[in-house]
């Protein structure tokens, strides 16, 4: 039986995991968390709604963790279960993406794994499966290009909360969804793909496959490239994830071939310039990813709340992200320093836009 903690157990992703424990004989959760929302019909020995998610993992010792909180709030679950080798089931990628190499450290000294649920990073992760680095050409990380896809920069002047949240294929929570919207959510994976397959930032692209079918590709150096394809539906990776290397099945119809249509075209850098600051973030390297991701994080919720409009986003995070030196994380500390000194340049930044 693998023991599964579930971080986020209240969310989209939470939700839908609970769905694949249930129906998998030999899963069962052993702890489940959230930030506030009670967790009344959750079935799991410890459950913990706030508080410290670090402690609840101590008590529950489990195989794996889930972790699906959102946002930078994840950063001490992903720590605890790299550090101590217990396989890390990851859709919080704000974790990865902030802590970067301080968790890629933790990694190496734990000895354990990270299994992603990102349905991107899950189809690289099966693409590349058994194959040399030196094969690898480039990893492409697909992208549906959200509900904006096709506007120019000034059509979205006036977009609203409402619409940023209406996005074409896929059902997420509201912080993932605005960041679809931006393509800030393209560039945390990025990111994350740099760390999770050690691939330069240079070999990774971004490509627009509007009906969310392909889920990323690999070209290798032979000119073959491998996709992943599959409706778009968190199920998938999600269980892949839980049940690796079993592959578990899921209640998902087979993929109707006839039915499909599979166009690819390039982001827009000019409507979406989130993408180019992730980019550079990344490239920068030491905590410019964390500072990306938290102001990234001020300016969405500044946005959900009204106090910010859309375009407000990337200039947010593109003035926090000229202000920050953004040396490298010695330790846990200086990371979460970073992140509260760009939280704070971005409320700066929120209140006079
Ligand atoms: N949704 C998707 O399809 C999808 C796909 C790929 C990756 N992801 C990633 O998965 C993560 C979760 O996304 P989501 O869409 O599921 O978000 P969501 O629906 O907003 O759910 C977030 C979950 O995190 C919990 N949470 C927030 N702060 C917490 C804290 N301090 N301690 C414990 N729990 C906390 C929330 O609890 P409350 O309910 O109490 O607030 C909720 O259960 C994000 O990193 C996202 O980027 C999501």
């Amino acid at each position: 039986m693998k023991r599964v903690a579930l971080l986020g157990a209240t969310g989209s992703i939470g939700r839908q995991a609970i769905e694949i424990v249930e129906a998998h004989p030999g899963l069962e959760l052993c702890a489940a968390a959230s930030g506030s929302t009670p967790l009344d019909g959750v079935d799991a020995p410890l459950k913990q709604v706030g508080g410290d998610l670090v402690e609840l993992l101590e008590r529950a010792q489990p195989d794996v963790v889930l972790n699906a909180v959102v946002g930078f709030a994840g950063i001490h679950a992903t720590l605890w279960a790299l550090e101590r080798g217990v396989d890390l089931a990851l859709a919080n990628k704000e974790s990865l993406v902030a802590a970067g190499e301080l968790a890629l450290a933790a990694l190496e000294r734990g000895g354990g794994r990270i299994l992603p649920v990102d349905s991107e990073h899950s189809a690289l992760f099966q693409c590349l499966e058994g194959r040399e680095p030196d094969q690898v050409d480039t990893l492409v990380l697909t992208g549906s290009g959200g509900p904006f896809r096709g506007r120019s920069r000034d059509e979205l002047a006036d977009v609203t909360a409402e619409q940023a949240l209406a996005h074409p294929t896929w059902r997420m929570g509201p912080k993932i969804t605005v960041d679809s919207a931006t393509l800030a959510n393209k560039g945390l994976e990025v990111i994350e793909a740099h760390f999770l397959f050690g691939i330069p930032y240079e070999r990774i692209e971004v490509a627009i496959q509007p009906t969310s079918i392909v889920h990323s590709l690999v070209r290798f150096r032979d000119g073959a490239a491998l996709a992943h394809l599959g409706y778009p539906d968190m199920r998938v990776p999600i269980s892949y994830a839980l049940t690796y290397p079993e592959r578990a099945a899921t209640p998902l119809p087979p993929l109707d071939l006839t039915a499909l249509t599979l166009e690819f075209e390039a982001p827009d850098p000019e409507t979406f310039p989130m993408l180019a600051l992730a980019r550079e973030a990344g490239l920068r390297g030491g905590t410019a990813p964390c500072a990306f991701n938290a102001a990234n994080e001020v300016a969405v919720a500044a946005f959900l709340e009204g106090r910010l409009p859309f375009l407000g986003i990337p200039e947010v995070v593109g003035e926090t992200l000229a202000a920050v030196d953004g040396a490298p994380a010695r330790d846990l500390g200086d990371l979460l320093e970073a992140d509260r000194e760009a939280r704070s340049l971005a409320e700066r930044g929120v209140a006079i836009a």
